[in-house]
Protein backbone atom coordinates (compact mmCIF):
# COMPACT_ATOMS: atom_id res chain seq x y z
CA UNK A 1 0.00 0.00 0.00
CA UNK A 2 1.67 3.59 -1.09
CA UNK A 3 1.41 6.33 0.75
CA UNK A 4 -0.64 8.55 -2.29
CA UNK A 5 1.18 12.26 -1.31
CA UNK A 6 4.51 13.58 -1.97
CA UNK A 7 7.37 13.70 0.81
CA UNK A 8 10.30 15.26 1.92
CA UNK A 9 12.38 12.59 0.19
CA UNK A 10 10.76 13.38 -3.47
CA UNK A 11 11.35 16.79 -3.68
CA UNK A 12 14.89 18.66 -3.88
CA UNK A 13 15.04 20.48 -0.44
CA UNK A 14 19.00 20.66 -0.53
CA UNK A 15 19.70 23.61 1.05
CA UNK A 16 16.52 25.27 0.86
CA UNK A 17 14.08 27.13 3.81
CA UNK A 18 11.63 24.81 4.86
CA UNK A 19 9.02 25.72 7.15
CA UNK A 20 7.66 22.49 9.21
CA UNK A 21 4.43 21.56 10.99
CA UNK A 22 4.30 20.07 14.01
CA UNK A 23 2.39 18.55 16.61
CA UNK A 24 3.55 19.50 19.84
CA UNK A 25 0.18 19.65 22.10
CA UNK A 26 2.33 18.44 24.39
CA UNK A 27 0.99 17.81 28.06
CA UNK A 28 2.40 20.39 30.32
CA UNK A 29 2.38 21.50 34.13
CA UNK A 30 4.37 24.61 34.49
CA UNK A 31 7.46 24.47 32.36
CA UNK A 32 7.53 20.59 32.96
CA UNK A 33 6.47 18.32 29.92
CA UNK A 34 4.90 15.44 30.92
CA UNK A 35 5.13 12.90 27.91
CA UNK A 36 7.45 13.86 25.00
CA UNK A 37 6.25 11.18 22.66
CA UNK A 38 5.13 13.92 20.14
CA UNK A 39 8.37 15.71 20.46
CA UNK A 40 10.45 12.96 20.01
CA UNK A 41 8.12 11.58 17.11
CA UNK A 42 9.38 14.51 15.55
CA UNK A 43 12.90 14.69 15.34
CA UNK A 44 13.70 11.71 12.33
CA UNK A 45 12.14 14.23 10.02
CA UNK A 46 14.06 17.48 11.27
CA UNK A 47 17.72 15.42 10.91
CA UNK A 48 16.51 14.34 7.65
CA UNK A 49 15.84 18.54 6.63
CA UNK A 50 19.17 19.06 8.41
CA UNK A 51 21.30 16.35 6.57
CA UNK A 52 19.89 18.50 3.13
CA UNK A 53 21.62 20.83 4.32
CA UNK A 54 17.74 22.91 5.09
CA UNK A 55 17.51 25.78 7.16
CA UNK A 56 14.22 24.41 9.33
CA UNK A 57 11.19 26.55 10.54
CA UNK A 58 9.17 24.91 13.33
CA UNK A 59 5.63 25.61 13.72
CA UNK A 60 2.96 24.18 16.30
CA UNK A 61 -0.08 24.92 18.55
CA UNK A 62 -0.57 24.10 22.14
CA UNK A 63 -3.45 23.51 24.12
CA UNK A 64 -6.41 26.23 23.50
CA UNK A 65 -5.43 29.63 24.45
CA UNK A 66 -8.25 30.91 22.23
CA UNK A 67 -6.54 33.57 20.78
CA UNK A 68 -4.55 35.03 23.18
CA UNK A 69 -1.18 35.34 24.00
CA UNK A 70 -1.59 32.97 27.39
CA UNK A 71 2.20 32.17 28.95
CA UNK A 72 1.28 28.99 30.00
CA UNK A 73 0.63 27.74 26.85
CA UNK A 74 4.03 28.98 25.39
CA UNK A 75 6.36 26.80 23.69
CA UNK A 76 9.38 27.89 24.95
CA UNK A 77 9.67 24.35 26.97
CA UNK A 78 9.36 22.24 24.25
CA UNK A 79 12.10 23.90 22.32
CA UNK A 80 14.33 23.74 25.28
CA UNK A 81 13.15 19.80 25.55
CA UNK A 82 14.16 19.88 21.18
CA UNK A 83 17.63 21.24 21.51
CA UNK A 84 17.72 18.84 24.24
CA UNK A 85 16.89 15.82 21.88
CA UNK A 86 18.74 17.42 18.54
CA UNK A 87 21.92 18.11 20.89
CA UNK A 88 21.88 21.45 19.53
CA UNK A 89 20.19 24.69 20.67
CA UNK A 90 16.80 25.15 18.84
CA UNK A 91 16.20 28.77 18.75
CA UNK A 92 12.88 29.64 19.87
CA UNK A 93 11.05 32.51 18.72
CA UNK A 94 8.44 34.38 20.99
CA UNK A 95 6.06 35.44 17.82
CA UNK A 96 5.26 33.17 14.57
CA UNK A 97 5.64 35.76 11.77
CA UNK A 98 6.85 39.77 10.89
CA UNK A 99 10.32 41.02 11.01
CA UNK A 100 11.98 38.97 13.85
CA UNK A 101 11.32 35.85 12.27
CA UNK A 102 12.52 36.94 8.97
CA UNK A 103 15.56 38.27 10.60
CA UNK A 104 16.14 34.62 12.71
CA UNK A 105 16.00 33.04 9.18
CA UNK A 106 18.72 35.60 7.24
CA UNK A 107 21.11 34.82 10.57
CA UNK A 108 20.28 30.93 10.59
CA UNK A 109 23.39 28.40 9.24
CA UNK A 110 22.32 25.37 6.95
CA UNK A 111 20.80 22.81 9.67
CA UNK A 112 19.78 25.46 12.05
CA UNK A 113 16.62 25.14 13.83
CA UNK A 114 13.97 28.02 14.75
CA UNK A 115 10.52 27.24 16.49
CA UNK A 116 7.77 29.33 16.57
CA UNK A 117 5.39 30.66 19.27
CA UNK A 118 2.63 28.86 19.42
CA UNK A 119 -0.12 29.32 16.63
CA UNK A 120 -2.98 29.49 18.58
CA UNK A 121 -2.46 32.51 20.22
CA UNK A 122 -3.61 33.81 16.97
CA UNK A 123 -7.33 33.44 16.55
CA UNK A 124 -6.84 33.16 12.53
CA UNK A 125 -5.08 30.08 12.70
CA UNK A 126 -8.60 27.83 13.67
CA UNK A 127 -10.30 29.96 11.28
CA UNK A 128 -7.89 28.58 8.58
CA UNK A 129 -7.30 32.48 7.74
CA UNK A 130 -5.25 33.12 4.55
CA UNK A 131 -3.98 36.26 5.59
CA UNK A 132 -2.48 35.09 8.68
CA UNK A 133 -0.71 31.50 6.70
CA UNK A 134 0.68 34.45 3.95
CA UNK A 135 1.98 36.10 7.04
CA UNK A 136 3.97 33.22 8.11
CA UNK A 137 5.01 31.89 4.66
CA UNK A 138 6.56 35.25 3.77
CA UNK A 139 8.01 35.93 6.75
CA UNK A 140 9.60 32.70 6.88
CA UNK A 141 11.23 32.93 3.53
CA UNK A 142 10.51 29.30 3.20
CA UNK A 143 10.48 27.63 0.00
CA UNK A 144 8.41 24.91 0.97
CA UNK A 145 5.80 23.59 3.55
CA UNK A 146 6.32 20.35 5.59
CA UNK A 147 3.41 18.49 7.09
CA UNK A 148 4.71 16.35 9.68
CA UNK A 149 2.37 17.32 12.44
CA UNK A 150 -0.29 14.00 12.02
CA UNK A 151 -1.75 14.87 15.24
CA UNK A 152 -3.18 17.95 13.94
CA UNK A 153 -4.03 17.22 10.33
CA UNK A 154 -7.76 16.06 11.19
CA UNK A 155 -7.99 20.00 12.15
CA UNK A 156 -8.37 22.43 8.71
CA UNK A 157 -6.67 25.71 9.98
CA UNK A 158 -4.02 28.21 9.07
CA UNK A 159 -1.33 26.16 9.45
CA UNK A 160 -1.99 22.96 8.29
CA UNK A 161 -4.79 23.79 4.74
CA UNK A 162 -4.61 27.63 4.15
CA UNK A 163 -0.73 27.63 3.98
CA UNK A 164 -0.50 25.12 1.73
CA UNK A 165 -2.04 27.62 -0.47
CA UNK A 166 1.28 29.32 -0.75
CA UNK A 167 4.10 26.93 -0.69
CA UNK A 168 4.62 23.46 -2.41
CA UNK A 169 3.80 21.01 0.63
CA UNK A 170 4.95 17.57 1.08
CA UNK A 171 5.03 14.98 3.68
CA UNK A 172 7.16 14.66 7.15
CA UNK A 173 8.23 11.48 7.97
CA UNK A 174 6.49 11.16 11.40
CA UNK A 175 2.85 12.01 8.93
CA UNK A 176 4.12 8.87 6.02
CA UNK A 177 4.80 6.69 9.11
CA UNK A 178 1.63 7.31 11.00
CA UNK A 179 -0.53 6.87 7.66
CA UNK A 180 1.51 3.98 6.35
CA UNK A 181 1.47 1.96 9.65
CA UNK A 182 -2.67 2.69 10.03
CA UNK A 183 -4.02 2.20 7.00
CA UNK A 184 -2.41 -0.95 6.61
CA UNK A 185 -3.67 -2.24 10.15
CA UNK A 186 -7.52 -1.06 8.46
CA UNK A 187 -7.12 -1.99 5.15
CA UNK A 188 -4.48 -5.69 4.63
CA UNK A 189 -4.06 -6.67 8.09
CA UNK A 190 -2.10 -10.09 8.96
CA UNK A 191 -5.16 -11.76 10.59
CA UNK A 192 -6.78 -12.15 13.26
CA UNK A 193 -6.91 -8.27 13.47
CA UNK A 194 -8.47 -7.66 16.72
CA UNK A 195 -9.76 -4.55 18.25
CA UNK A 196 -9.75 -3.38 21.42
CA UNK A 197 -11.95 -0.27 22.62
CA UNK A 198 -12.72 1.62 25.65
CA UNK A 199 -12.97 5.21 26.99
CA UNK A 200 -15.84 6.15 27.77
CA UNK A 201 -18.15 7.61 25.31
CA UNK A 202 -19.62 5.03 22.84
CA UNK A 203 -20.55 9.14 20.39
CA UNK A 204 -17.18 9.88 20.01
CA UNK A 205 -15.93 6.16 18.76
CA UNK A 206 -18.72 5.11 16.88
CA UNK A 207 -17.43 5.86 12.95
CA UNK A 208 -14.42 3.91 14.24
CA UNK A 209 -16.61 1.05 15.84
CA UNK A 210 -18.24 0.82 12.28
CA UNK A 211 -15.29 0.64 10.62
CA UNK A 212 -13.91 -2.17 13.11
CA UNK A 213 -17.73 -3.99 12.85
CA UNK A 214 -15.55 -3.83 8.64
CA UNK A 215 -12.39 -5.27 8.75
CA UNK A 216 -11.88 -6.60 12.31
CA UNK A 217 -12.62 -10.43 13.21
CA UNK A 218 -13.23 -9.35 16.61
CA UNK A 219 -13.78 -6.18 19.16
CA UNK A 220 -12.82 -6.14 22.62
CA UNK A 221 -15.01 -3.56 24.76
CA UNK A 222 -14.24 -2.49 27.87
CA UNK A 223 -14.02 1.18 30.00
CA UNK A 224 -17.51 3.27 30.54
CA UNK A 225 -18.16 2.47 26.82
CA UNK A 226 -18.98 -1.20 28.14
CA UNK A 227 -21.08 -0.10 30.71
CA UNK A 228 -23.37 1.82 27.41
CA UNK A 229 -23.50 -1.61 25.83
CA UNK A 230 -24.15 -3.83 29.10
CA UNK A 231 -27.31 -1.57 29.84
CA UNK A 232 -27.92 -1.63 26.58
CA UNK A 233 -28.13 -5.38 26.45
CA UNK A 234 -30.55 -5.23 29.42
CA UNK A 235 -27.91 -5.39 32.40
CA UNK A 236 -28.42 -3.04 35.79
CA UNK A 237 -25.03 -1.87 35.68
CA UNK A 238 -25.82 0.11 38.95
CA UNK A 239 -24.16 3.58 39.68
CA UNK A 240 -21.92 2.72 36.61
CA UNK A 241 -21.31 5.25 34.02
CA UNK A 242 -23.58 4.82 31.14
CA UNK A 243 -23.78 7.54 27.77
CA UNK A 244 -28.15 7.98 27.75
CA UNK A 245 -29.56 7.89 24.45
CA UNK A 246 -27.53 5.52 22.26
CA UNK A 247 -29.89 2.89 21.72
CA UNK A 248 -30.24 3.50 18.06
CA UNK A 249 -26.46 3.97 17.48
CA UNK A 250 -25.88 0.50 19.22
CA UNK A 251 -29.03 -1.14 17.38
CA UNK A 252 -27.37 0.18 14.37
CA UNK A 253 -24.09 -1.35 15.12
CA UNK A 254 -25.59 -4.91 16.41
CA UNK A 255 -27.51 -5.16 12.92
CA UNK A 256 -23.90 -4.25 11.03
CA UNK A 257 -22.69 -7.01 13.41
CA UNK A 258 -25.50 -9.69 12.46
CA UNK A 259 -24.90 -8.86 8.77
CA UNK A 260 -21.15 -9.90 8.89
CA UNK A 261 -21.65 -12.39 11.85
CA UNK A 262 -24.46 -14.35 9.76
CA UNK A 263 -25.41 -17.69 11.49
CA UNK A 264 -22.55 -16.75 13.83
CA UNK A 265 -23.23 -15.01 17.31
CA UNK A 266 -22.47 -11.77 17.39
CA UNK A 267 -21.74 -12.11 21.32
CA UNK A 268 -18.45 -13.55 19.88
CA UNK A 269 -17.88 -10.84 17.55
CA UNK A 270 -18.74 -8.11 20.11
CA UNK A 271 -16.45 -8.98 23.63
CA UNK A 272 -17.83 -7.59 26.07
CA UNK A 273 -16.67 -8.23 30.02
CA UNK A 274 -18.31 -10.66 32.20
CA UNK A 275 -17.59 -9.07 35.37
CA UNK A 276 -16.44 -5.82 35.97
CA UNK A 277 -14.11 -4.69 38.68
CA UNK A 278 -16.28 -2.05 40.84
CA UNK A 279 -16.49 0.60 43.74
CA UNK A 280 -18.89 2.36 45.43
CA UNK A 281 -16.67 5.67 45.63
CA UNK A 282 -13.99 6.55 43.03
CA UNK A 283 -10.99 8.37 45.14
CA UNK A 284 -7.64 6.86 46.18
CA UNK A 285 -8.56 4.90 48.42
CA UNK A 286 -10.60 3.15 46.80
CA UNK A 287 -10.52 -1.23 46.27
CA UNK A 288 -11.63 -2.83 43.43
CA UNK A 289 -13.88 -6.14 43.93
CA UNK A 290 -15.34 -8.24 41.13
CA UNK A 291 -19.06 -8.66 40.27
CA UNK A 292 -20.21 -10.37 37.02
CA UNK A 293 -22.50 -8.41 34.91
CA UNK A 294 -25.54 -10.10 36.06
CA UNK A 295 -25.46 -9.47 39.55
CA UNK A 296 -23.97 -5.68 39.84
CA UNK A 297 -25.36 -4.14 43.18
CA UNK A 298 -27.22 -1.01 42.98
CA UNK A 299 -24.66 1.23 44.43
CA UNK A 300 -21.81 -0.25 42.76
CA UNK A 301 -19.61 1.47 40.00
CA UNK A 302 -18.02 -0.01 37.34
CA UNK A 303 -14.36 1.46 37.21
CA UNK A 304 -12.50 -1.79 35.13
CA UNK A 305 -13.05 -4.86 33.89
CA UNK A 306 -12.97 -7.91 36.33
CA UNK A 307 -10.33 -10.37 36.90
CA UNK A 308 -12.41 -12.96 34.40
CA UNK A 309 -12.93 -10.72 32.00
CA UNK A 310 -8.63 -9.82 31.93
CA UNK A 311 -8.07 -13.74 31.77
CA UNK A 312 -11.18 -13.89 28.86
CA UNK A 313 -9.67 -10.78 26.66
CA UNK A 314 -6.11 -11.27 27.18
CA UNK A 315 -6.51 -15.37 25.85
CA UNK A 316 -8.00 -14.34 23.09
CA UNK A 317 -5.57 -11.39 22.27
CA UNK A 318 -3.14 -13.39 22.44
CA UNK A 319 -3.63 -15.32 19.24
CA UNK A 320 -4.17 -12.25 17.38
CA UNK A 321 -1.89 -11.11 14.63
CA UNK A 322 -2.83 -7.39 14.50
CA UNK A 323 -4.49 -5.07 17.65
CA UNK A 324 -5.66 -1.97 17.13
CA UNK A 325 -6.09 -0.35 20.58
CA UNK A 326 -8.32 2.36 20.99
CA UNK A 327 -8.99 3.63 24.56
CA UNK A 328 -8.00 2.64 28.00
CA UNK A 329 -10.27 -0.34 29.52
CA UNK A 330 -10.79 1.32 33.22
CA UNK A 331 -10.08 4.22 35.11
CA UNK A 332 -6.09 3.53 33.98
CA UNK A 333 -4.86 6.76 35.81
CA UNK A 334 -5.90 5.21 39.12
CA UNK A 335 -3.40 2.04 39.07
CA UNK A 336 -6.00 -0.02 41.73
CA UNK A 337 -8.49 0.47 38.14
CA UNK A 338 -5.40 0.10 35.68
CA UNK A 339 -5.47 -3.35 35.59
CA UNK A 340 -7.33 -4.67 32.98
CA UNK A 341 -5.25 -2.09 30.84
CA UNK A 342 -1.90 -3.15 32.11
CA UNK A 343 -2.63 -6.92 31.41
CA UNK A 344 -3.75 -5.59 27.76
CA UNK A 345 -0.45 -3.89 27.15
CA UNK A 346 1.98 -6.49 28.31
CA UNK A 347 -0.25 -9.01 26.00
CA UNK A 348 0.33 -6.75 23.54
CA UNK A 349 3.81 -6.65 24.40
CA UNK A 350 5.18 -10.03 24.73
CA UNK A 351 2.64 -11.65 22.30
CA UNK A 352 5.27 -12.89 19.89
CA UNK A 353 4.83 -11.70 15.81
CA UNK A 354 2.07 -9.71 16.55
CA UNK A 355 1.25 -6.00 15.18
CA UNK A 356 0.87 -4.03 17.79
CA UNK A 357 -1.11 -0.74 17.23
CA UNK A 358 -1.65 1.64 19.97
CA UNK A 359 -3.94 4.89 19.57
CA UNK A 360 -2.97 8.15 20.63
CA UNK A 361 -4.80 10.03 23.68
CA UNK A 362 -5.34 8.50 26.76
CA UNK A 363 -4.45 5.29 25.45
CA UNK A 364 -0.85 6.11 24.39
CA UNK A 365 -0.26 8.18 27.65
CA UNK A 366 -1.07 4.52 29.57
CA UNK A 367 1.27 2.53 27.62
CA UNK A 368 3.88 5.13 27.90
CA UNK A 369 3.61 5.05 31.70
CA UNK A 370 3.73 1.33 31.56
CA UNK A 371 6.46 1.15 29.54
CA UNK A 372 8.49 3.66 30.84
CA UNK A 373 8.49 6.07 28.39
CA UNK A 374 9.33 5.45 24.84
CA UNK A 375 6.41 2.60 23.71
CA UNK A 376 8.99 0.59 22.33
CA UNK A 377 7.31 -2.53 23.43
CA UNK A 378 4.65 -1.81 21.27
CA UNK A 379 4.62 -1.91 16.96
CA UNK A 380 3.73 1.79 17.05
CA UNK A 381 2.18 4.16 19.77
CA UNK A 382 0.17 7.04 17.50
CA UNK A 383 0.66 10.20 17.77
CA UNK A 384 -2.64 11.38 17.15
CA UNK A 385 -5.42 11.15 19.14
CA UNK A 386 -8.62 12.40 16.97
CA UNK A 387 -6.45 12.37 14.14
CA UNK A 388 -5.81 8.19 14.17
CA UNK A 389 -9.22 7.86 15.26
CA UNK A 390 -10.39 9.56 12.03
CA UNK A 391 -7.56 7.34 9.90
CA UNK A 392 -8.93 4.44 11.05
CA UNK A 393 -12.74 5.37 10.91
CA UNK A 394 -11.51 6.11 7.00
CA UNK A 395 -12.71 9.68 7.35
CA UNK A 396 -10.53 12.57 5.03
CA UNK A 397 -8.12 14.06 7.08
CA UNK A 398 -7.63 17.74 5.47
CA UNK A 399 -3.98 18.23 6.66
CA UNK A 400 -3.10 15.65 4.31
CA UNK A 401 -5.54 16.32 1.60
CA UNK A 402 -3.59 19.74 0.81
CA UNK A 403 -0.82 17.76 -0.38
CA UNK A 404 0.60 17.91 -2.99
CA UNK A 405 -0.26 14.22 -4.94
CA UNK A 406 2.64 11.59 -5.66
CA UNK A 407 2.43 10.55 -9.35
CA UNK A 408 0.84 7.36 -9.57
C1 LIG B 1 -4.63 16.72 19.62
O1 LIG B 1 -4.01 16.70 20.69
O2 LIG B 1 -5.55 15.92 19.36
C2 LIG B 1 -4.18 17.69 18.54
O3 LIG B 1 -3.03 18.35 18.91
C3 LIG B 1 -5.28 18.63 18.17
O4 LIG B 1 -5.62 19.44 19.25
P1 LIG B 1 -7.09 20.05 19.33
O5 LIG B 1 -8.02 18.93 19.67
O6 LIG B 1 -7.03 21.09 20.43
O7 LIG B 1 -7.42 20.66 17.99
Amino acid sequence: MSFSKLTVRDVPLHDKVVLVRADYNVPLSGDKIGDDLRIRASVPTLQYLKEQGCKIIVMSHLGRPDGEAKPEFSLAPVAARLSELMGEEVVFLDVCYGDKVTQAVKSARAGDVILLENLRFHSEEEANDKTFAGKIAKSSLARYFVQDGFGVVHRAHASTEAITHFLPSVAGLLLEREERIITHAMEDPDRPLYAVMGGAKVSDKIKVIEAFVHVADKIFIGGAMANTFLAYKGYDVGKSKVEPDQEATLDSIYEAVRKKVGDGNPDEFIVLPVDVAVTTKIDSSSKRHNEKVDSIKPDAIAADIGDLSIEQFTHQLAKAKTVVWNGTLGLAEMPEFAHGSARVALTLASTPNMTSIVGGGDTAEFVLKWDGGDGESFSHVSTGGGASLDLMAGKSLPGVEALLEARK
